[in-house]
């Protein structure tokens, strides 16, 4: 199964699903890194495991609409079935989703919807809530909106600082999108 992965800051995610063995050996293949800003540290991780990088930068196009079709034209000859967002900075818009349709899955760090938009995390520790977590799902043109795949709590626990939460958060966060992404590679196998 062919995948594009789309994101702009430290891809630990990113490099959670590119170090797994077990989905490589299920079928993955990372065709390329679509990346919105120059001096992300997951281009470094993408360099790490080989996989192609494609830097491509709003501000070079005039409206988010062309800069998405450019996306597509990257991606369209390498025959991406799916496209995974892993802290992937920017609304994507009708253009990209029509090209991909149910074919576009986000990672959120809340139980969506509460805290949906930036800064979940530090709202949900602000907020005194006992119980956080993870959600993955397809999008839409909402943000962080869309049918939902996968929720794993998190909780909080007594002396936990708004970075304790955060790791433990982001631990989940690596388990559940490499699981999600096993559980499609088996659906995917089983189709065919
Ligand atoms: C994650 O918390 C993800 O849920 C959110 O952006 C963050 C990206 O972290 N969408 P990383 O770049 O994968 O480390």
């Amino acid at each position: 199964m062919k995948v594009a992965i789309f994101a702009s800051g430290n891809g630990s995610n990113f490099e959670a699903i590119a170090k797994s063995t077990e989905l490589r050996n299920a079928g993955l293949e990372i065709e390329v890194l679509i990346c919105d800003q120059p001096q992300a540290h997951v281009i470094k991780r993408a360099e790490k495991y080989h996989i192609p990088v494609e830097v491509v930068k709003l501000s070079d196009y005039d409206n988010r609409g062309l800069y998405e079709q450019a996306i597509i034209e990257k991606l369209k000859p390498l025959q991406i079935e799916y496209i995974l967002l892993a802290g992937y900075m920017r609304v994507v818009t009708p253009v990209l989703l029509g090209e991909y349709p149910n074919h576009i899955i986000n990672i959120h760090p809340s139980l969506l919807p509460k805290f949906s938009g930036l800064e979940a995390i530090e709202r949900a520790f602000a907020s005194g809530d006992k119980v956080t977590g993870v959600t993955i799902h397809y999008i839409d043109e909402g943000v962080d909106t869309g049918p939902i795949i996968k929720q794993c709590q998190v909780v909080r626990l007594q002396n936990d600082t708004e970075e304790t939460l955060e790791h433990r958060i982001h631990q989940t966060e690596h388990q559940m999108y490499r699981q999600v992404i096993l559980d499609l590679l088996n659906k995917n196998n089983g189709d065919k």
